[in-house]
């Protein structure tokens, strides 16, 4: 299976012309899943509500998931995005995953991170994995990789493949998602932005650095902090279904769920 994600720098509330950046840089490769970043079509910093209304958009009747479902139809990709989500009023730091039979799976972020918490609300779906070509592919979004449960959920669910549409900030998150997929025996794809934001007394340097990591902690593709780039890895999903670490470990029927309760100890 061939997947990869695609390193952009969206420019702020231009909405079309991102779109239309994701899309030329979707056809200039043959895949079978990309990830793009989140929010790849609004850029990321938002300086009060009234810009999250005028951005959001519905899923999955808004313009760019429909626009996502035709270049998903016309190049045969699976495609996984972030968007900013209008669900009657209430917003959602969203991503989306798009089939070329034109089905939507919808995931609202879990944890939000500094001021998105101003504008969106905690999402609501829970982690959810989601079959395509047999695969099973589970999405998270940028800051839910601080949060170990976040990738166990999704391996606990059947995830072969993590799809991590991210706007990472902190430094830390590359070096974390190789122990993330080493410690779940997953594959990891994480498609961040490039460049900066200053808005409304804002300002933002994204570290690029998307990266495809396999079960083994191999980097199996990357790029650098600037680059706009598409890369592609070719795997075999069912390696993500090996779960022993020697013939006696199992990395998910080992875990010892009685054992990890958070009651503290005050002595005898
Ligand atoms: C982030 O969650 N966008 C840092």
């Amino acid at each position: 299976m061939k997947v990869g994600f695609i390193q952009m720098t969206p420019e702020f509330g231009q909405v079309n012309a991102n779109i239309k950046m994701a899309e030329k840089m979707i056809r200039t490769t043959s895949a079978d899943l990309l990830v793009l970043p989140e929010f790849f079509n609004t850029g990321y910093l938002f300086s009060d509500l009234q810009e999250v209304r005028e951005l959001a958009e519905c899923v999955p009747d808004g313009h760019t998931t429909t626009q996502l479902c035709r270049i998903s139809h016309e190049t045969e990709t699976a495609l996984v995005a972030g968007l900013a989500e209008n669900a009657n009023g209430t917003y959602y730091n969203s991503a989306i995953m798009v089939t070329p039979d034109y089905l939507v799976h919808l995931y609202r972020k879990t944890h939000l991170f500094d001021r998105e918490k101003l504008f969106f609300q905690p999402g609501n779906t829970g982690f959810k994995v989601f079959e395509y070509l047999e695969t099973k592919i589970g999405i998270m979004i940028c800051f839910d990789w601080f949060f170990p449960e976040s990738v166990r959920s999704l391996a606990l669910s059947g995830a072969q493949i993590i799809a991590h549409p991210s706007n990472l900030v902190l430094p830390h998150c590359p070096r974390a998602m190789i122990t993330r997929c080493l410690e779940n025996r997953v594959f990891g794809i994480t498609a961040n932005r490039s460049g900066s934001e200053t808005r409304g007394g804002h300002h933002l340097d994204f570290i690029g650095n998307s990266r495809i990591i396999s079960p083994e902690s191999n980097i199996l593709g990357q790029c650098d902090k600037e680059d706009h780039c598409c890369i592609i890895a070719d795997i075999d999903p069912s390696k993500a279904d090996q779960k022993n670490v020697t013939g006696r470990n199992h990395i998910l029927s080992d875990r010892r769920p009685e054992m990890y309760h958070t009651d503290l100890c005050h002595g005898s």
